[in-house]
């Protein structure tokens, strides 16, 4: 940490905090993330159906959420001030079956895919390992008790 000469103060630890997690992910990037995501969420066999059946409408409000979302994971800017754990939790219940480890292994591999085509090589594992530690969560918060243990992610396994 430096100290700045000319006042002699300590810069205070928000302000590092703010940084992005990666120095190239911009705003735009995560627009076309969410876009491009959300658009084969709604083309997938599996995913598709547990969407619709929450979002039948219009889905322009779950897309600036989750443009929020991910700038707040990514860009440290504090937009998102959700709590995604009872919302997930609330889907599962009303999901036949609940949300299952298939169907986090269906999101992640779509969100990996759109990850590889948006994001410079330097970020997308940091963009992919924020979203399987958030997966993990929720994992946990809709199929866990207090002694589980979430999944390893498929590509977590890899790379081959
Ligand atoms: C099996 C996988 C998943 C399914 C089926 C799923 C489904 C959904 C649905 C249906 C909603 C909208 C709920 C509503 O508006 O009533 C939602 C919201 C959300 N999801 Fe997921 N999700 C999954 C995984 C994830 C993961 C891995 C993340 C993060 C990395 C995530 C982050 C969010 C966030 C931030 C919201 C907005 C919550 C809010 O309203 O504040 N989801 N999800």
């Amino acid at each position: 940490m430096e100290i700045d000469m000319t006042t002699n103060e300590i810069p205070v630890r928000a302000a590092s905090a703010r940084e992005p997690a990666h120095p190239s992910i911009t705003p735009e990037q995560i627009s076309r993330l969410v876009e491009t995501f959300y658009q084969r969420v709604q083309n997938d066999v599996r995913l598709a159906p547990i969407f619709l059946q929450q979002i039948p409408g219009d889905w322009g409000p779950h897309l600036e959420v989750m443009k929020r979302f991910w700038r707040s994971v990514l860009l440290k800017t504090g937009e998102y001030g959700g709590r995604p754990v009872p919302v997930h939790a609330k889907v599962a219940n009303q999901t036949d079956g609940g949300l299952t480890k298939a169907d986090f292994i269906a999101w992640l591999a779509l969100f990996r895919q759109t990850v590889g085509e948006i994001f410079e090589p330097g970020a997308q594992p940091i963009v992919i390992e924020a979203a399987e530690r958030i997966a993990s969560s929720l994992w946990l918060a809709t199929n866990g008790d207090l002694v589980a243990t979430p999944p390893d992610w498929p590509s977590q396994q890899m790379p081959s």
